[in-house]
């Protein structure tokens, strides 16, 4: 999987296929080559925290284990499902008790190269986020210490534990551990990854190829937020989902107005299995989404001046909605690997 990227280097400056519109192509060639070595050949790893088989093996078995949450019956894949790149199919989620969630599970694909997390963009490490699942009401509703106390009764834990950063389980061990393991979640076999990377040209179909050249358009703009190697910039952005947010977004931590109603860019990696859509999975299908961005969103004063009527075609949001098809990597989908055993 890795080794391609080494291709990549010596191929991308060079080699271009010739089944989109010019101009895309100098913009797809932007989105892709200036951050080669591409950074998906390379994970960094915090210092106190670099990767080793023990603390993933883990982090892999905290992630899918309910002993985390208060009264041990949800664990971090209860939300985040391997096989739907991570994330849920409900618009919330539900946490302990059944409480309902407040915000639509996103992808974990790629997310060792987010800058933050969470949509407003507050919690800067994966380590430290591990800590809002834990604590959220919502969620698990549990404590770190007590959490850890719980594990250390646990010999399995406890010699997993030894083995990874020698010492006993507790706050420490559980953050690096499941940060660890979240960081190997990478996704980059799509069908496009294929065919840009692999120069596969059949990889994808001629409708895909026509998404493609749109998705890289002035004409839609999708690229200038949705750009990079992870389709986002991760910009906190306003797309005019409504009027009136129940959820005040980047505000909530900023408490800024200009920042009311911004959220974090979402990546599309993988967008086929991400539905329902946007921050409270309002949106069902792919179809409604590139509806939305057609009709040029409602108003908001915070609404990014990209976000405009598109006047598409039907053949033109079928080209679209087929190139975000195109994102799905069926390798990571199904990677045995990263699944519970
Ligand atoms: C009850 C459902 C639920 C559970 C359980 C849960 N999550 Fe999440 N997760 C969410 C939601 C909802 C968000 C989005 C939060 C936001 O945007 O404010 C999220 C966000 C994240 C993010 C940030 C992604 C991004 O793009 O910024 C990471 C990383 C993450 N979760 C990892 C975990 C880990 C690790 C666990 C277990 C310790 C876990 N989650 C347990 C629902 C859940
Ligand atoms: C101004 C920046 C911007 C532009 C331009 C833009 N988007 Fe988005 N997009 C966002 C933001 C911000 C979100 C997350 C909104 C939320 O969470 O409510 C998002 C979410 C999405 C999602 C939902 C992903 C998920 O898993 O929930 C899809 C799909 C999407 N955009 C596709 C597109 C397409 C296709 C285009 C071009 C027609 C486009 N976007 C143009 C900013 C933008």
């Amino acid at each position: 999987m890795r080794s391609r990227y080494i291709i990549i280097l010596f191929f991308s400056a060079a080699f271009f296929m010739g089944c989109t519109g010019e101009d895309s192509e100098v913009l797809i060639q932007q989105n892709f080559t200036s951050n080669l070595p591409s950074p998906f050949s390379t994970i960094s790893f915090p210092e106190d925290n670099d990767y080793s088989e023990e603390r993933w093996e883990l982090g892999k078995k905290l992630f899918y284990d309910n002993i985390l949450s208060i009264d041990s019956t949800l664990s971090c894949a209860s939300c985040h499902k391997s096989e739907l790149s991570f994330s849920d199919d409900v618009s919330f989620s539900k946490g302990v008790k059944d409480r309902d969630g407040v915000r639509n599970s996103p992808s974990l694909a790629n997310v060792a190269f987010h800058p933050y997390f969470t949509r407003e963009g507050g919690v800067p490490t994966l380590e430290q986020q591990v800590l809002v699942p834990l604590q959220e009401h919502n969620e698990f509703d549990f404590n770190i210490v007590l959490a850890g106390e719980r594990i250390a009764q646990d010999s399995i834990y406890v010699a997993m534990s030894q083995k990874a950063y020698d010492r006993m389980p507790d706050y420490y061990v559980i953050t690096r551990a499941l940060a660890n393991f979240e960081r190997s979640l990478i996704s980059d076999n799509s069908y496009f990854d294929q065919y840009h990377f692999d120069a596969q040209t059949d990889a994808l179909s001629n409708s895909q190829k026509r998404g493609m050249a749109l998705f890289y358009s002035e004409k839609t703009n999708c690229f200038k937020c949705h750009g990079g190697p992870n389709f986002t910039d991760y910009s906190f952005q306003n797309n005019g989902l409504y009027e009136n947010y129940m959820d005040q977004g980047r505000k909530r931590l900023t408490e800024m107005e200009s920042d009311e109603a911004l959220f974090k860019v979402t990546s599309l990696r993988n967008v086929e299995v991400s539905s329902p859509y946007m921050h409270d999975g309002s949106l069902q299908t792919l179809r409604d989404v590139v509806d939305h961005y057609d009709s040029g969103g409602k108003s908001h004063q915070n609404k990014s001046e990209l976000i405009k009527p598109l006047n598409l075609t039907n053949e033109q949001k079928e080209d679209l909605l087929a190139f975000l098809l195109s994102l799905t990597d069926n390798e990571f989908l199904t990677d045995k690997k990263l699944k519970n055993k």
